[in-house]
């Protein structure tokens, strides 16, 4: 399950522009800043192969990269961008649901939440718009190495609320603990990942 090479192939404006070679892929998925260019880069062992930034908003397109030369991890922009001025915001909805419902090589959504956050409603929205559609999800829980995240909460605390607030939910996703610091969870994340593609 490891990766041996990966290689940037381009950068999508929309769904249909896409590559069509029909190898199978993992898009990941989160808010804003939530660290999911950091971990590509992680999983990759590499520093910048996916542009990272302290300001929300640095990915706005849909990047693919292909790992092995056999499938795909899919870079995406991140939703609930909140700080930007309305002109600068994008209509994630319609830029993303577009690929969603119209990607047909996608294994599975790696949904990344926050732990060094309590649960935001977004993400349980996400979560349940995604099961909805019947488009499979694993949620990776980030920046887990953070002794205490934003309002004075414990990682471990937040991923038990956030858990527990999914209870109520239909979908009920495997989910794996990671750090882009650390490489906590990186090797567990590939191998699931090899499961999921079924070789
Ligand atoms: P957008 O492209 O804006 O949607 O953001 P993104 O989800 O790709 O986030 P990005 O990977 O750019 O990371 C945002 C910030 O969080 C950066 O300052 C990262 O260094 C930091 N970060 C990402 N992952 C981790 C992690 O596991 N631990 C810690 N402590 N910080 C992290
Ligand atoms: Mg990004």
């Amino acid at each position: 399950s490891q990766i041996k090479e990966v290689e940037f192939v381009k950068s999508s404006e929309r769904a249909k522009d896409c590559p069509k070679d029909g190898r199978p892929e993992f898009a990941i998925l989160g808010r804003s800043n939530v660290g999911k260019s950091s971990l590509i880069n992680a999983l990759v062992r590499k520093k910048e192969v996916a542009l990272t930034s302290k300001k929300p908003g640095k990915t706005q397109l849909i990047n693919h990269f292909l790992v092995n030369k056999n499938w795909y991890l899919v870079d995406l922009p991140g939703y609930g961008f909140a700080k930007a001025p309305d002109s600068a915001r994008m209509d994630w909805s319609s830029f993303t649901k577009g690929y969603f419902l119209n990607r047909n090589t996608l294994v599975a959504v790696l949904l990344l939440i926050d732990a060094s956050v309590p649960p935001q409603k977004i993400d349980l929205d996400c979560a349940n718009w995604l099961g909805r559609n019947d488009i499979p999800i694993t949620f990776v829980f980030t920046k887990c190495d953070k002794m205490k995240g934003g309002k004075g909460t414990r990682p471990a605390e937040n991923i038990r609320n956030f858990q527990e607030l999914m209870r109520h939910y239909r979908v009920h996703p495997p989910w794996i603990l990671t750090s882009s610091v650390t490489g906590l969870g990186r090797d567990d994340l590939l191998l699931h990942m090899s499961q999921l593609r079924n070789y």
